[in-house]
Parts: C-alpha cells; sequence; structure tokens
C-alpha cells in the first residue's frame, strides 16, 4: 500500500507542478497523461472506502482538491451494467482505467443541435484517454462488465464536483444544468508517513 500511496502523492505532486508552470492542455494532456497512467499502472493504492459500489448508481469520489481549486482527482465507481447520462466537462478531464472495463460514447453536436454518435472506446487497465471541449467534450460512459464493477481515475481542470455542467438528450438536443456534486464527505488520508519515517529511524 505504501508504495502506491507514494505513487499517487507522485501524482498530485505533477499536477500542481504542471499547473505552478502555467503548461497549456495539451502539456497536462502528455504530462498528467503519462504520470496518470504511472499511477494506474499498479492497482494497490486505492483505499477500499472510495472504491465501494453503490447499488443505485455509480459513485464519483472525491480523492484530492488543488487548494486553488486547479484541478481534482476522483475515483468513478461502476456497478454492474450502470451509466453515465450524456454529459460535457467544459474543462479538461484525463482518464485512467484501473479496474475492470468501461465504455465510453462520445457525441458531437449537429448543426440541426441534436448530437450524433462520434465514435467508442473501450477502456480497459492501465489506459488512458482524455476529454476536453478543445478534443471533444461530451460522452456518455458505462460499465462494459455485467458482472463486477469497474474503477477509473479521473483528474479535471477545476474541482469537478461543483463546475456548471450539462446532460444532454441526444435525440432531440435537449439540455439540462448539471452540477455532479461527490459521493463522499471525507477525503483520505495520504499523507501519513509515519511508518515509513519509523523505519528509517530504525524505532
Ligand atoms: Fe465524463
Amino acid at each position: 500500500m505504501a508504495d502506491g500511496v507514494d505513487r499517487f502523492r507522485r501524482f498530485l505532486c505533477d499536477l500542481t507542478k504542471l499547473c505552478d508552470a502555467g503548461a497549456d492542455e495539451g502539456d497536462i494532456r502528455e504530462h498528467g497523461g503519462a504520470s496518470l497512467r504511472a499511477l494506474i499502472a499498479a492497482d494497490d493504492w486505492l483505499p477500499p472506502e472510495f472504491g465501494e459500489p453503490d447499488p443505485k448508481s455509480y459513485r464519483q469520489y472525491l480523492l484530492y482538491c488543488d487548494p486553488l481549486e486547479r484541478f481534482s482527482v476522483v475515483s468513478f465507481v461502476w456497478g454492474p451494467g450502470q451509466r453515465t447520462p450524456v454529459h460535457d466537462h467544459t474543462v479538461w478531464g484525463l482518464i485512467g482505467m484501473l479496474r475492470g472495463a468501461e465504455i465510453s460514447r462520445n457525441y458531437a453536436a449537429e448543426p440541426c443541435g441534436r448530437l450524433a454518435q462520434a465514435g467508442e472506446e473501450r477502456l480497459v487497465p492501465g489506459m488512458v484517454t482524455a476529454v476536453s471541449p478543445l478534443i471533444g467534450d461530451i460522452h456518455q460512459v458505462e460499465n462494459a462488465l455485467c458482472d463486477r464493477p469497474s474503477i477509473s481515475i479521473h483528474a479535471y481542470g477545476a474541482n469537478i464536483g461543483a463546475v456548471a455542467r450539462h446532460v444532454f438528450v441526444p435525440q432531440s438536443g435537449e439540455t439540462k444544468p448539471f452540477v455532479s456534486g461527490y459521493s463522499n464527505r471525507m477525503l483520505p488520508n495520504l499523507w501519513d508517513r509515519s511508518a515509513a519515517m519509523r523505519a528509517h529511524l530504525g524505532i
């Protein structure tokens, strides 16, 4: 567990440094995406309570939010067969598959206002993808597995749970306002490094 949490802290440091350096979205997708890939290379760090599915709906657990709200990191947990509505994000997002599999159906607006499906992606553990208004921001996501939960780790360029977003009815183009919120009230403790320090001191 300690090594995994080290990797998660490193990922948070990488995103913080990118934001501090004023990195543009392309840099964040490239370097933040590589860092996310390193994070999800092993499924040994997510505390179990932040990977717990709910029988009624998918869960979005906040794992970390930058104090300046320049980015946030969540675990997205799907029960068997669960899916999101068609939705947007309005900010950059990086999505890394940790466990199971999910399907993302991308949509693009047509001149008449309706949404047309524009590709489909199946994510399996180790894969990273991105969304944003610059590269395509509207999709619907579902658990690709009907017999067990799936989990992906997402980073977004804002405090995503409080962002004013939209859900869509693709056939009519109807749009509704949407603020996702979070499924948890408490955050994981990522900073208890006392065991490593005791080991270092031999006490
Ligand atoms: Fe999404």
